[in-house]
């Protein structure tokens, strides 16, 4: 951790203390001293939300990183300011423009340079946009993957950490969910990352050499503590904490509560909210486990997510409490499909790569608004 991070995650809460407990907890986050330094990872939808925080840590940990992104939901402008955080290793990383449906573009890329792993976020991922235009998440979510598949075959680099989702667990009878849970998805986006997976494990039967590491994600939330880089979605946030921020901001004036009456504590749905930082992390962490077994891990799935479920009224009293301020909400009927409650068994992740989510969700919720206030309009500054 460089000291810019240290000073902006510590300053705000535990003026005297956090510095020592910071770090002891992140060392207690990535247990694998593994060094990354010189190795070359292509990561695919680098400028994106998740994207951008696991460059940042990866150029920390002096890899030389090749961004690739077609900015279909996003900009460079994400990755210029993550070369500025990075602590004098932003040279470390080149960004290039580009498809991932664009096989020879990836083939030059492969040729030009001996990629270690391929970090694969790649994808397009709003479940109500993937209900009325499903051929065009089947297409870019699961024809990219094949082609960068291929491209990785021709190129023999045989190790990938891909991107899934809690979404693959459709609606758990019960939770925590284990990775061992019978898979099914709810609506197309869901189909392609459940899809990507089945494409993985017979990827890596048809030649066990393939390193196939699949990370399914709880609900990532929170930025980068700096408040320099964070989520920025085009158009209306999918997501409770990206609509959170923008009700704060003034950009939509209340938040819709889907459902008071579960069978919770409050009434409202529980979900795993993770701080994308941590998430970041669990990447490294991955990344160190395949430099660690010499390539030979296999397929591996593994969920990341905190263990630990908050309700949505919960999740706004945090924000309202960071932001200093309300956020009107309106408590409407239920949406189909979602779940009480859904949170993750985290013991493998732990076991396997060293690695769990350490940060709350009052941290997430001050680095959300600290992101918030600071880009109240995102990236471009600019409403949509
Ligand atoms: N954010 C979440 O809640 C969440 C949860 C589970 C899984 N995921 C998965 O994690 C990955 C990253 O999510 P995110 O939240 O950072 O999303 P994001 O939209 O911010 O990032 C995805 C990036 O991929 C790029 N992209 C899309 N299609 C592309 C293509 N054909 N070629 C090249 N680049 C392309 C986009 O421009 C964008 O920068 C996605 O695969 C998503 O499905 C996200």
């Amino acid at each position: 951790m460089d000291k810019m991070e240290k000073f902006f995650t510590t300053r705000k809460r535990f003026p005297a203390f956090s510095l020592c407990i910071h770090i002891e907890r992140r060392n207690s986050a990535v247990h694998s001293h593994m060094s990354l330094s010189g190795k070359t990872v292509l990561v695919t939808g680098a400028a994106g939300y998740i994207g951008s925080h696991t460059c940042l840590q990866l150029l920390k940990e002096e890899c030389k990183v090749i961004a690739y992104d077609n900015l279909d939901n996003s900009s460079f402008e994400s990755l210029e300011r993550v070369k500025r955080l990075s602590g004098g290793n932003g040279n470390l990383m080149t960004s290039i423009e580009g498809d991932i449906l664009d096989g020879e573009k990836l083939d030059e890329v492969f040729e030009a340079n001996e990629i270690f792993a391929v970090i694969h976020f790649a994808g397009l991922k709003a479940v109500g946009e993937s209900v009325s235009k499903p051929l065009r998440y089947y297409e870019n979510n699961i024809n990219g993957t094949v082609v960068l598949l291929k491209s990785m075959v021709k190129a023999k680099c045989k190790s990938i950490i891909f991107s899934s989702s809690a979404t693959v667990y459709g609606e758990p009878k019960t939770v925590p969910c284990t990775e061992e849970f019978e898979t099914s998805a709810l609506n197309p986006y869901g189909k392609t990352k459940l899809f990507i997976e089945h494409i993985l494990t017979d990827q890596h039967a048809s030649d066990n050499e393939w390193n196939c590491l699949i990370l399914r994600y709880f609900n990532p939330v929170g930025a980068h503590p700096s408040g320099e880089i964070g989520e920025d979605p085009k158009g209306i946030p999918n997501n409770l904490m990206p609509f959170v921020q923008q009700v704060a901001v003034g950009r939509r004036p209340e938040l819709s509560v889907f459902g008071t009456d579960y069978d919770t504590k409050d009434g409202t749905g529980r979900r795993d909210y993770i701080h994308v930082v941590d998430l970041a992390d669990g990447h490294v962490a991955a990344l160190k486990k395949i430099a660690k077994e010499n390539g030979k891990c296999g397929r591996i799935v593994v969920n990341l997510g905190t263990g630990k479920s908050t309700s949505v009224l919960e999740l706004v009293g945090a924000f309202e409490k960071a932001a200093g301020k309300k956020i009107p909400m309106k408590m409407v009927a239920r949406r189909p499909g979602d779940a009480a409650e859904v949170y993750a068994k985290t013991d493998l992740a732990y076991e396997i790569l060293g690695w769990r989510a350490e940060k709350t969700i009052e941290e997430c919720c001050v680095d959300q608004w600290n992101w918030a206030s600071k880009n109240p309009y995102g990236y471009s500054g600019k409403e949509d």
